[in-house]
């Protein structure tokens, strides 16, 4: 089964066979609004191109815009992720300096770059950001982290834009949302409401709907 390409805080991993399950064998489109590792989708991926499920378009939606990069980037581009993944070693100083690298105006292979290997070698594997937006996890004790791995991070899951697999047309975009995934409020004081990572939402049938509530998410490409 296909796994997430990134350890994520709150990860689905574990519940994908029980959430599995519970997917139609045919979904028009697919929506993660909180996307995180997408353990889900990644799970469904597989299982279209067994064969065993069609889907007819696949929309991952989160606010963190490095991760957005990341999976545009391991879509489009992931032997250029892999090449500048080759750069990188597992060293304390240089962890420390591709941390405080700004990214605007990076390019996506760039960002996912050091988003993979920031997220290999940080402690906990957590992605935590302080006020400014910025990424504040400190450096990670391990043995070997492979940031790099033979099966390639992301090659092992890459799922293409438009790739055919056995008959149906699986193409997939990853955004990052303005308004169609707002963070739920407390509707009484008092009451709290936590909001749902795990509110993955599927469409059925062969129009694709937009995300949610039905706003038109912003492009991030
Ligand atoms: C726990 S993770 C999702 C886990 C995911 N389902 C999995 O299987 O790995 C929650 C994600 O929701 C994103 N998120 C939180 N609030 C959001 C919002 N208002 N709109 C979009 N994404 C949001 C966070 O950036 C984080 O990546």
């Amino acid at each position: 089964m296909a796994k997430p390409i990134v350890k994520w805080a709150g990860g689905k991993s574990r519940l994908v066979p029980q959430l599995l399950a519970r997917v139609p064998p045919e979904v028009g489109t697919y929506v993660e609004p909180f996307a995180g590792g997408a353990a889900l989708f990644f799970a469904l991926q597989a299982s279209v191109s067994l064969g065993t499920r069609r889907v007819n378009r696949f929309v991952l939606c989160d606010r963190n815009e490095e991760l957005m990069a990341t999976y545009r980037a391991v879509q489009r581009e992931v032997e250029a992720v892999i090449a500048a993944l080759g750069a990188y070693r597992y060293d304390r100083d240089l962890f420390y300096e591709v941390r405080a690298r700004d990214t605007r105006g990076a390019s996506d292979v760039e960002r996912a770059a050091r988003l993979l290997f920031l997220n290999r070698t940080c402690f906990n594997g957590l992605w935590r950001v302080n006020a400014d937006g910025r990424f504040n996890v400190p450096f990670g004790r391990y043995k070997n982290p492979r940031f790099l791995q033979p099966d390639a991070p992301p090659a092992a899951s890459a799922p293409t834009s438009r790739g055919a697999s056995r008959g149906s047309s699986v193409g997939w975009v990853a955004r990052v949302p303005s308004r169609c995934c707002p963070t739920p409020t407390p509707r009484r004081p008092g009451r709290s409401f936590a909001p749902s990572p795990a509110s993955d939402c599927m469409h059925r049938g062969p129009s694709t709907p937009t995300p949610a509530s039905g706003a038109t998410p912003r492009s991030s490409s």
